[in-house]
């Protein structure tokens, strides 16, 4: 029998990892210097809360989520993407009382039952950030900017930043009839979902996937007509603080992004190698959703990166310089041995060196030609010999990978010579442009 990994998901093996860890440390490192911490909430939540938050109409929760029973009958769904639980988590743990203005950010995996192709898989990946309890156009224009850092840090050179304002509820209630006015001669040339939702909710019509029906909502009016005073100064300044930071934009008045919860301001960053559909991250404001969960009246903005996406973008990017040609050759020890007398003070100096550095051994007693092919494999720096004749000195031989440079050095002293020798064991020997 052969087993496969399930359509959409995709094993991230050792060489990917690297540049996932390197990513997800660069994002980590980001985020904590804008003051954000990071909040661990479940992989499945309950059915209700994504239909509550995401929105019934949605294509998320009409065709995409993974919902199950559990043995008692209870109805649950797989993430689809982390600011519903965020959200659930605020107001479960009253978050509010021991900060009034949370910054929190996430990451890890989120499933949606999408069609499988380049940059979308039913098992994906995001890092969010949520910023909750603030209306100050500074946290748009700031948490606009920190998503745009993420990007940059992981190697993606060229992004749009798109942007919109779909207003708040007032502004939202006047949009809609003039949405629905728009659609009204086009109604039967729409898929038969957006049928439904002209009815229901037509601002889902803009997301629709199906291709002919995001060419009748070429011409919709701007969203921007009907933004109330308030949430045209709003707007205003959001972008006159993006100027003043030096972020650029486009607007996009059919920027409405996929889930229901979104007011004022939403954002994406796209990567031209990815196609028109298929974005970076995007996020917006959701100034309603913390109360309609339950929770004290509370604004919030957030975004959501898709890891897979940026990792491709920034591998496209790489010919021109990006992360990849950034990453620096690892230091780290193949401890060989030679005569079993050598093997035991080898095993013990192997755990004795791991607090410092990555040691890797041999364990099947092969030639020393073996030995060098191996640590050549597993890409050390240096190699330490621990033969007869450096037992009886209580001696190692390091070789150095690069130069073939060798020098004894006393197995006391080594500790040492690891902690003092970092820099000029090899990185005064990198060429310049790999630093
Ligand atoms: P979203 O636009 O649904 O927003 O997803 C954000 C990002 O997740 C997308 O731009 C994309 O990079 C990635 N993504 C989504 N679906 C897939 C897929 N099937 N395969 C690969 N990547 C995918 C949200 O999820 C909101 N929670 C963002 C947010 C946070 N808004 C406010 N706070």
């Amino acid at each position: 029998m052969k087993y496969k990994a399930p359509r959409g998901t995709q094993d991230i093996l050792p060489p990917q990892a690297v540049e996932w860890q390197a990513f997800e440390d660069s994002t980590r490192r980001i985020l904590s210097r804008y003051g954000y911490r990071e909040i661990r909430t479940p992989i499945f939540e309950s059915k209700e809360l994504f239909l509550r938050t995401v929105g019934q109409d949605t294509d998320i929760v009409q065709k995409e989520m993974y919902c199950f029973r559990d043995r008692k009958d209870r109805e649950f769904a797989l993430r689809p993407e982390g600011t519903a639980s965020v959200i659930r988590s605020y107001i479960e743990n009253a978050l509010w009382v021991e900060r009034p203005f949370q910054k929190l950010y996430y990451l890890g995996p989120m499933f949606r039952y999408d069609r499988p192709q380049k940059g979308r898989y039913r098992q994906f990946h995001q890092v969010g950030a949520e910023a909750v309890g603030s209306l100050s156009p500074l946290v748009d224009a700031e948490v606009i900017a920190l998503m745009g850092e993420l990007v940059k840090a992981a190697g993606v050179k060229k992004t749009i930043l798109k942007l919109n304002s779909l207003g708040d509820k007032e502004s939202r209630r006047a949009y809609i009839p003039a949405l629905r006015e728009y659609f009204a001669d086009k109604e039967k040339e729409l898929c038969p979902d957006c049928q439904r939702r002209l009815e229901t909710n037509p601002l889902r019509i803009l997301d629709c996937k199906v291709p002919s029906c995001g060419d009748l909502a070429r011409n919709i009016p701007p969203t921007e007509d009907w933004l109330s005073k308030e949430s045209r100064e709003h707007y205003a300044a959001v972008q006159e603080w993006l100027g003043i930071i030096g972020v650029a934009f486009e607007k996009d008045k059919r920027l409405v992004r996929g889930l229901d919860y979104y007011t004022r301001t939403t954002f994406e960053y796209h990567h031209g190698g990815l196609g028109a559909t298929v974005a970076l991250g995007g996020g917006g404001r959701y100034d309603s959703l913390v109360a309609e969960c339950g929770g004290p009246d509370t604004p919030a903005i957030g975004f959501s990166l898709g890891t897979e996406r940026v990792l491709l973008a920034a591998s496209q990017d790489r010919e021109t310089g990006g992360m990849g040609d950034s990453r620096t050759r690892e230091l780290a020890i193949y401890l060989a041995w030679l005569g079993e007398e050598a093997l035991a003070t080898a095993f013990k100096l192997a755990f004795s060196l791991r607090p410092l550095i990555r040691v890797e051994m041999e364990l099947e007693s092969r030639s020393l030609k073996a030995q060098f092919r191996q640590a050549d494999k597993l890409n050390v720096s240096h190699v330490l010999i621990l033969g007869q004749d450096e037992l009886a000195r209580n001696e190692v031989q390091i070789k150095e990978m690069a130069t073939g440079r060798q020098e004894n050095v006393r197995i006391g002293d080594l500790e040492e010579r690891i902690k003092a020798g970092i820099r000029n064991f090899t990185i005064d020997r990198i060429p310049e442009k790999t630093q």
